[in-house]
């Protein structure tokens, strides 16, 4: 007998069910008797207890609202659900579909797979900017380490949206990544400027995927998402706009040249050198963002 078995003889609700129930092989008396073991039972004839009590004149007598093992019939009816449109219990069964899903709204779960692949697509940008600054004829290894830790960060952004899916028994669904530029050079602005006027870009558009991902959980009235996206993600996006709003604003006023080479060694500091985030003597990695 497998747990899904377990699993439906143990928390089988002892109502009648319109479907044949689900461990007929088992015999019908051995699963009624666990019922009566975790839910009691409405017939006096099987022996009497306080779980026997009908359930309305039991919350007259108590004052009890809550009645757990009456409400939990419903809950118990989806489990069940899965099991007769899977047809037979098994591997396939469980992966079918989640047994802890409850009132996520597809287009939710639609639209958090979507800020998925905008994180995604923000690390892969950064990583390639990270590669470029990390070029010999670029030189600038503070910058690679700034970029580095970006892309790092937003991946970890990516897996917390995972998390946040698989939490409430949505299906990540990964999509294709648009490939970045290779080429960050500006004749115009120097590569430095170019690079955080770009970043500064991508983390407002970040900002307002996000404002419209915190949008439709609110349209589907899911608190539990909307409290989500606030506390891990909306602020600390606010703070990742600052922050490259900041360095575009000490670039601007550090100007080409010299002023590019002063800031590389301020973000060397803070990051760490080049794209393995050491300290350029060989030593370990740096703080990351
Ligand atoms: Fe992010
Ligand atoms: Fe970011």
């Amino acid at each position: 007998m497998g747990f899904t078995n377990n699993l439906v003889m143990r928390t089988r609700a002892p109502t009648p069910v319109s479907r044949p129930p689900f461990c007929r092989s088992h015999g019908s008396v051995r699963v009624s008797r666990l019922v009566v073991a975790v839910f009691g039972s409405k017939d006096s004839s099987s022996g009497g207890s306080s779980k026997d009590v009908p359930a309305t004149r039991d919350a007259e007598m108590s004052g009890i609202v809550f009645q757990p093992f009456q409400e939990v019939q419903a809950q118990l009816s989806v489990l069940d659900d899965i099991m007769d449109n899977a047809g037979v219990p098994g591997p396939t069964t469980m992966a079918a579909a989640s047994l802890a899903r409850m009132d996520y709204e597809g287009g939710l779960e639609a639209a958090i797979n979507e800020q998925i692949n905008v994180e995604y697509t923000m690390s892969y940008i950064y990583h390639s900017l990270a590669a470029f600054m990390d070029r010999d004829n670029v030189g600038l290894p503070g910058f690679a380490a700034y970029f580095k830790a970006s892309s790092d960060e937003e991946r970890h952004h990516a897996n917390l949206l995972m998390a946040q899916q698989t939490r409430r028994g949505g299906r990540v669904k990964l999509k294709t990544i648009h490939a970045p530029e290779s080429e960050y050079a500006s004749e115009a602005r120097g590569e430095a400027l170019w690079s955080l006027e770009l970043a500064l870009g991508l983390e407002k558009l970040n900002f307002g995927k996000l404002r419209e991902l915190h949008a439709v959980a609110t349209e589907a009235g899911d608190a539990q998402v909307t409290h989500f996206l606030e506390d891990y993600l909306l602020h600390e996006q606010a703070k990742d706009v600052k922050k490259a709003a900041d360095l575009v604003s000490r670039a601007r006023r550090a100007g080409p040249g010299l002023g590019v080479f002063e800031l590389d060694l301020l973000l060397q500091r803070e990051y760490g050198y080049g794209l393995e985030g050491g300290d350029g003597n060989g030593a370990g990695a740096a703080a990351g963002a």
